[in-house]
């Protein structure tokens, strides 16, 4: 669910409401100087008025003036309370929560990292493109980027945020309604700026716990002799040069990390459904996909393909 409409969090829908105000006042407003200019327009058909307003008798000309000024004032009304209306808003969604969930997200040209802030380091996960958070509880998002200007938005929970190079923003919201939101890069940053989604995904605190704890494992070594292979594949061609798995060798953060990649329902920040001929297509020739991604076609051959591709479905 990707929409600004159907708020499933207090931040969301104050937004949402802030929004429909403006929406059915400027509608009223629209409607009755349409209708006032119809009225005036109809109603003086044909009728000729003075040449001008030196003749205009006195009563009519103070008629007109408190119609001015009566106009003026309501507009000058309505902007305020709207002003005010609009602060109020922004004030209740700067209000951070004392104790939260802190989640650390990083833009990259193109796809979002994030790792689950925890005293302790074992404990500590860091996953991609897919959010897990609890429903009921405030979560707490800092925001960094790795390159260029990024934006965190996901319409259901929040508002917008900019990642700005250096600088560290924050952003929170308090899922109230479980489900899968999606969210999606709303600042241009380059080739695949629309190719930057991402997902929510709220759940109940126990089932968050669970997704937590998994996610902080590494995955068990493959027993297979092809997955074992594929291991090899991915680490001796160049996968490992770019991204992590959990108990390997690979350990790097330019590309989104695997260590649980089959946990999440898409690759490539979101840009396509994670499925094994997906998986294949992506490392085949990624630059078909998504043009310019820093991702490069890895050469392998068709067994070393299947293979790594077998291995990476161990990943859960
Ligand atoms: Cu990142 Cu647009």
């Amino acid at each position: 669910m990707h929409s600004a409409f159907a708020p499933a969090s207090p931040q969301a829908h104050l937004v949402a409401t802030l929004w429909w105000w403006m929406l059915g006042v400027g509608s009223a407003i629209w409607l009755a100087v349409i209708a006032t200019m119809l009225y005036v327009t109809l109603a003086r058909r044909g009728r000729r008025g003075p040449d001008d307003l030196q003749h205009v008798p006195d009563a009519t000309r103070r008629r007109m003036e408190r119609v001015v000024l009566g106009a003026g004032s309501l507009t000058v009304l309505v902007l305020a309370a709207f002003l005010a209306f609009d602060f109020s808003v922004g004030h209740a969604l700067t209000q951070h929560p004392q104790r939260a969930l802190t989640i650390d997200i990083t833009g990259h040209q193109w796809w979002w990292e994030a790792e689950y802030e925890d005293p302790d380091p074992s404990k500590r996960l860091t996953t991609a493109n897919e959010i897990h958070v609890p429903t009921g509880e405030p979560v707490q998002f800092k925001l960094r980027s790795a390159d260029v200007i990024h934006s965190f938005w996901a319409p259901n929970l929040n508002g917008k945020k900019d990642l700005i190079p250096g600088y560290l923003s924050t952003l929170w919201f308090e899922a109230d309604t479980a489900g899968v939101y999606r969210g999606q890069c709303a600042e241009f940053c380059g080739l695949q700026h629309a190719k930057m989604a991402f997902y929510v995904v709220a759940e109940p605190r126990a089932k968050f716990q669970a997704w937590l704890a998994a996610g902080a494992q590494s995955p068990p070594p493959p027993t297979d002799s092809t997955q074992l292979y594929g291991q090899r594949v991915f680490l001796s061609s160049g996968c490992a040069v770019c991204h992590t798995i959990g108990g390997t060798a690979a350990q790097a953060f330019v590309g989104p990390p695997l260590t649980h990649v089959m946990s999440r329902a898409t690759i490539a920040a979101g840009a396509l459904a994670n499925t094994r001929a997906n998986l294949m297509a992506w490392i085949t020739n990624p630059q078909a996909i998504k043009p310019g991604a820093r991702m490069p076609a890895v050469p392998l051959t068709g067994p070393q393909l299947a293979a790594l591709v077998d291995y990476l479905g161990t990943l859960k």
